[in-house]
């Protein structure tokens, strides 16, 4: 079941609009029992690389491209450092859809361009950087031709807000703290949104980069976040708090959820992580990390966790020389 069927009475689908789906949402709210000794508190993982193109991004593509079908749309556009242009890219196919997907060239994780040109996007290299990207999308957008399934489209956020439901039905109470990587900033709205149905108001907590515009997490490499003018608000209200990491920050947090807790997230996904770090936690707060895309997504990034494999001959003294 997809987060139309599972969420359908939250949702802004009517009986017009098709359930498109495949399979995403329902994804593992993994403990964490190692972090949560060295942090002091209950820290849970919540695995949204385990959705179907591996990104919580999937949650608001499905409804995205739903009601983008539903009002008779003859094809989608996004802007994206990867992970959306995945998802954008898929949930057309199943719809039967075209999709245009334009990044900027150069900065994308090759298994993420791999997944969008496997399902038959139109793949463009922008030269510039993502808000280059974005802007020649919203201009496509706005002559009519695509529907944009940024995250500037509503129904991608209200698709997303549903982890917010998963999340308390999983843990059965309203967690203290959720913190994630604050890129464009969509998701960081989409939470306040499914929380503030729920009426929870568990801290939310945006984990920016301080090297924005050249950090080593591709995925949220940013410099002008759409969102920006929302999360201030919802900062301003108190339902978020916004911190800032450095990129060795984000690589440590990276190397412990894979070393401590067997999770492998791809690097921007660590940064929620980095972010409850620096927090002064009350001792046994239920704090959850959203870890936003797996780490299959970047693997050439994983030269900076380990060295590259050495090579042995296949016998007992060739092997001992080396782990002996
Ligand atoms: N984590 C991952 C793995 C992402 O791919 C993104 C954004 C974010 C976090 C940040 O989310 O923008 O809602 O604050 N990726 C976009 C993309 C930009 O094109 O895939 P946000």
């Amino acid at each position: 079941m997809g987060v139309i069927a599972r969420h359908r009475e939250r949702l802004p689908v009517t009986a017009a609009t098709p359930e498109l789906t495949l399979g995403e949402g329902g994804t593992p709210l993994v403990p964490a029992p190692r972090l949560s000794e060295q942090l002091g508190c209950e820290l849970h993982l919540k695995c949204e690389g385990l959705n179907p193109t591996g990104s919580f991004k999937d949650r608001g593509m499905a409804v995205a491209v739903a009601k983008a079908v539903e009002e008779g749309s003859s094809g989608v556009v996004c802007a994206s450092t990867g992970n959306t242009a995945a998802s954008a890219a898929a949930y057309a196919a199943r719809a039967g859809l075209p999709a245009l997907v334009l990044h900027p060239t150069g900065a994308v994780a090759t298994a993420k361009l791999a997944q969008a040109r496997a399902v038959g996007a139109r793949v463009l290299a922008v030269r510039g950087s993502f808000d280059d990207a974005l802007a020649g999308c919203r201009e496509l957008a706005d002559s009519g031709s695509h529907t944009l399934v940024n995250s500037l489209n509503p129904y991608r956020l209200q698709g997303q807000k549903t982890a917010a439901f998963e999340i308390v039905d999983d843990l059965a109470r309203p967690p203290d703290v959720v913190a994630m990587p604050f890129g464009g900033g969509g998701n960081l709205c989409a939470y306040a949104l499914g929380f503030g149905e729920l009426e929870d108001d568990a801290l939310l907590v945006g984990c920016e980069s301080s090297e924005r515009a050249t950090t080593l997490a591709s995925a949220i490499r940013i410099a002008a976040p759409v969102h920006r003018d929302e999360v201030d608000g919802l900062v301003d209200s108190g339902r978020v708090r916004v911190e800032t990491v450095d990129d060795a920050e984000i690589v440590d947090a990276w190397r412990e959820l894979a070393t401590l807790e067997g999770v492998f997230c791809e690097p921007s996904s660590a940064a929620g992580l980095a972010a409850v770090k620096k927090l002064d936690l009350e001792p046994g707060s239920v704090v959850v990390c959203v870890l936003t895309g797996h780490g299959l997504k970047d693997t050439d990034a994983v030269g900076l966790l380990t060295e590259t494999p050495v090579e042995v001959d296949a016998n007992l003294d060739s092997i001992l020389a080396e782990v002996a």
